[in-house]
């Protein structure tokens, strides 16, 4: 139940942030809607809170919970990098925008593996 809240919020925040990434090409007088404004931020507060209930249903932190740290590193990252994505114009953008999408593929494969270095 708690996985699959944590689920949708992923998807409603990977939505939510492609939505405003779309809206600054296309209309970006509407990213200056309040409700525009504050609903990412709503969905990523319970995506987060999701995750530390699910720390601690879990009893992660009993283990051991590298892969926890990196996705909590990563997870900072996509939002600075989402920050950029809105602020910048042009190659550079776009180049934030592929950094957030591997952060955000990074976060979902460590989550999956339990592993930080799964890759390796
Ligand atoms: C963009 C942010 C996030 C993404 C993309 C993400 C992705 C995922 C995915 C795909 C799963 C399901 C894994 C599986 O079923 O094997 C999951 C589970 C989980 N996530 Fe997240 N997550 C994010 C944020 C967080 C945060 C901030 C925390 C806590 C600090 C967290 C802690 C957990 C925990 C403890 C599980 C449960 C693992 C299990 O019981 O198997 N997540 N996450």
């Amino acid at each position: 139940m708690l996985k699959t809240l944590h689920l949708i919020f992923i998807l409603l925040s990977l939505g939510s942030f492609i939505g405003r990434v779309i809206l600054s090409e296309i209309k970006p007088i509407l990213l200056e809607l309040k409700a525009i404004k504050i609903a990412p931020h709503i969905i990523n507060s319970f995506l987060i809170v999701s995750g530390f209930s699910l720390v601690f249903q879990g009893g992660w932190l009993s283990s051991d919970f590298g892969w926890i740290i990196a996705k909590l590193v990563a997870l900072l990252a996509y939002i600075a990098l989402g920050i950029l994505v809105l602020r910048l114009k042009g190659q550079n953008k776009w180049l934030a925008f592929a950094a957030a999408m591997l952060c955000l593929a990074y976060i979902g494969a460590v989550a999956v593996t339990k592993n930080s270095f799964f890759f390796l």
